[in-house]
Formats: structure tokens, C-alpha cells, sequence
């Protein structure tokens, strides 16, 4: 698709709608979104605690990229690229591991855990190591969570601490670690996935098991009352009440996304549970149950759900143009021990059970989306996060096509 045949799509999408069909299966739409969105912005890639010794190491993959996040020494969490510097292979491609050394599988050439160019045999007498280590990415630590960023000079990264510092103290996730994580491969494209985490129009009917503790699902039928009361518990448990909501368009640098806001859950509910009641110690310096569920936003792609005695993080991430990755880390206590502590099946079941159930929904959209009968459908006013991450990515989109029209010198005719 040329600039000017982008510019025009974006030009006819309806206010308040959903996106054009051709969003969803143009290849080069696709690819322009990697550019653009994936590659410039923060990515969640996991926690500290999964890399806790000198050479523990795992993948974070999207797209065509793959990248080995590794525990370089005892301070520094490194992000290599994980494309060899002799012809390309990939280094590693298992998830995770332990290595003193990356060894490239295809000729042997063998990196340092810094990426730096240790062993490469038969080389010439010319050829220099030192300029063929693996190359390295943006690699920065917030509140335990490791984030990643391809661009050159990318969003300042001390937004996060700058705006969500306080307010995530008291969950001390620096401490915490991961109790289990779960990939959910979705046969959809990516923005089909985050519109359906954006919106709680579905919840009632697809999510009943979150609908009985969560009063977002049912807005109706929540009393200012009710916002008051949890509002008013939380400074007692150690929480802050600030909200911070700087998402999309209004976010202060692009990838930089920063939200943290709280919603009731109903009486007799105090986390994300089966029944409501508690499924691991309270986290960091939270000394009780608020009643709350705070939703959390770092970057455009990660969100988390924080409850008192744990978090659950959610990524989303393109696979290819019709299949995207949900992949969910559920964090307790630091020194929480498993099976006396907390118990994993009790700790995951609700946000395995709705995520089976968003998975099931959103493929169903993509298909009904594929249709040449599909066109673009009215939004409720349940579904304003969705029309403001449409409207961020219009926009970003937006922009470059304006920019390749002036590389091509077609602008003048539009
Ligand atoms: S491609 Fe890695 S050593 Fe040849
Ligand atoms: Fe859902």
C-alpha cells in the first residue's frame, strides 16, 4: 500500500468506530506498524526475577525480532540482539537458560554474556572482533519490571519513575517474583487483541468469573458511594491514591505510556480471585486488603492488573500480520513460598479462565473480520480506552504516511 493510499484510509475511518478492514490484512500496513510502534517504543520483556544469576538468560520475541534479555554480572541486565554477526542464525532459540557463553549453533562463532565477539574460527588475519559483537538495544529496569526499547534515541525512560514511582512503592515489585507465566497464542492481529483489552463492554457477557468481583464490568450498577469508600481505605493499607493517566495521544513522549488507576471490586471481594478471598501474602508494604483493583500501564503494549497479594501482567505482542501473543505473568511476594503460601491453580485460575475466554472472542471477531461484509462499526460509550488507542494509532500512522508522501514527492497531488 502506497503513502497515499494509507493517507486516504486513514482520512475515511469514521470517528468512534472500528478500523477499516484493511488495518487488519495489509502486509505493508503490518510491517509500517512494526517500524513504527514496536520498534520505538518501551516493551515489557520480564521480570528480575527471572534471570536471577550471572548468565540466567530468556527470549523476548515479536515480529521477526528476537532478543536475549541476560544477566550480563551481578548489576547489569543486558539486551542482545539474538541474530549472529557471521551470517545471521539465530544464537539461541530455546526460551530461557544458563550460559557462561552465547555459541552460535550454525559456525560456532561464540559472544561473551556482554555480546562481545569471543571466538571466531578461520577468520582472516584482517577481520576485527571487536566490530562484530552481538548488537545491543535499550535495556532499562523499572520497579523490577525489564524493559526494551530498538530505537536509536528512544522515549526518555525515567518518565515511568517520574510519574509512577510513588505510587507503585508500596508493591515493592523490585522484590517480587514471578509465580507463573502462560503464553496464549491469539490467531488475530495484534490491534485486535489490545481493543479487546481496552474495552469492558464484553466483560458481562463473556466474563462472568471476573464479573463477580470486579465492579468495572458492571458500571451501572457501581456507587459513587462505593469509589469513595475504596478511595478512602487505601491510604491505610499503605496505598497511594494518586491516579496517573498519560496513554496514547497523551502520553509525555511516544512508547512512554504511563496509567495507574483504581476501581472497586464488590463487597466481600478484596482480590482477583475465585471466591474474592486472599491467594498470597500482601505484597511489599501493604498492610491490608483495600478493596480495590488498580490497573496499571507501562508503554503501549503492557498492562497489569495489581491486586494487594499480587500482580498479573499481560503483554501483547504481533507474531505476523494474523497472529499476535498474549503473554501473562502473575507476581507474588519475593519471599512467598509455593504450595504454603500461596497455591499456583488458586493464584491463576481467574485471569487464565477470562484470558481462554478472550482468546476464544477475539479470534472470533478476526474472522467475522476477514468478511468483505465487515465495515467498520459504531463504538459504545464503554468502549472510549479502545477509541483512544484507535485514535493513537491513526495518528501515529498518520504521520508516516505524510512522511513517505514527501520522500516520494507525491504529496502535492492529495
Ligand atoms: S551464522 Fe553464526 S556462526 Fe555462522
Ligand atoms: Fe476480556
Amino acid at each position: 500500500m502506497q503513502g497515499n493510499e494509507l493517507q486516504q484510509l486513514i482520512e475515511r475511518q469514521p470517528d468512534r468506530h472500528s478500523l477499516d478492514r484493511a488495518f487488519y490484512t495489509d502486509p505493508e500496513i503490518y510491517q509500517r506498524e512494526i517500524d513504527l510502534i514496536f520498534l520505538r517504543s518501551w516493551q515489557y520483556a520480564g521480570h528480575v526475577s527471572e534471570v536471577p544469576r550471572r548468565g540466567d538468560w530468556f527470549l523476548f520475541e515479536f515480529g521477526n525480532e528476537s532478543v536475549i534479555i541476560v544477566r550480563s554480572d551481578d548489576v547489569q541486565i543486558s539486551a542482545l540482539v539474538n541474530v549472529c554477526r557471521h551470517r545471521g542464525s539465530r544464537v539461541r532459540t530455546e526460551r530461557a537458560g544458563c550460559s557462561r557463553r552465547f555459541s552460535c549453533p550454525y559456525h560456532g562463532w561464540t559472544y561473551g554474556l556482554d555480546g562481545r565477539l569471543l571466538v571466531a574460527a578461520h577468520m582472516d588475519e584482517s577481520f576485527d572482533k571487536s566490530k562484530h559483537g552481538l548488537r545491543t538495544i535499550h535495556c532499562e529496569i523499572f520497579n523490577g519490571m525489564i524493559f526494551v526499547n530498538f530505537a536509536r534515541d528512544p522515549a526518555p525512560f525515567s518518565i515511568f519513575q517520574q510519574e509512577l514511582g510513588d505510587v507503585l512503592a508500596p508493591y515493592d515489585l523490585a522484590q517480587a517474583k514471578v509465580a507463573h507465566r502462560q503464553n496464549y497464542p491469539i490467531a488475530a492481529n495484534w490491534k485486535l487483541s489490545i481493543e479487546n483489552y481496552q474495552e469492558c463492554y464484553h466483560c458481562a457477557p463473556s466474563h462472568p468469573e471476573y464479573s463477580q468481583g470486579h465492579a468495572l464490568a458492571k458500571p451501572g450498577a457501581r456507587t459513587s458511594e462505593m469509589m469513595a469508600a475504596a478511595r478512602q481505605k487505601r491510604p491505610a493499607c499503605g496505598l497511594r491514591t494518586e491516579n496517573v493517566d498519560s496513554v496514547y495521544l497523551a502520553a509525555r513522549a511516544f512508547g512512554a505510556d504511563t496509567a495507574y488507576d483504581a476501581y472497586p471490586l464488590w463487597p466481600g471481594h478484596v482480590t482477583g480471585s475465585k471466591d474474592g478471598k486472599p491467594v498470597a501474602p500482601l505484597l511489599g508494604s501493604i498492610s491490608d486488603y483495600d478493596g480495590s483493583c488498580t490497573d496499571l500501564q507501562c508503554g503501549p503494549t503492557m498492562f497489569a492488573l495489581m491486586y494487594c497479594d499480587h500482580v498479573v501482567i499481560y503483554r501483547f505482542t504481533p507474531s505476523d500480520l494474523h497472529r499476535s501473543q498474549c503473554d501473562i505473568t502473575w507476581l507474588v511476594r519475593g519471599d512467598a513460598v509455593e504450595g504454603e503460601d500461596y497455591d499456583k491453580d488458586q493464584l491463576t485460575w481467574l485471569w487464565d479462565v477470562t484470558t481462554h475466554a478472550d482468546k476464544r472472542i477475539i479470534e472470533t471477531n478476526a474472522r467475522g473480520v476477514m468478511s468483505r461484509h465487515y465495515a467498520p462499526g459504531p463504538l459504545s460509550s464503554m468502549e472510549t480506552f479502545l477509541w483512544t488507542f484507535l485514535e493513537w494509532y491513526l495518528h501515529t500512522m498518520r504521520q508516516d504516511s505524510l512522511r513517505s508522501l514527501d520522500a516520494t514527492g507525491t504529496g502535492g497531488k492529495h
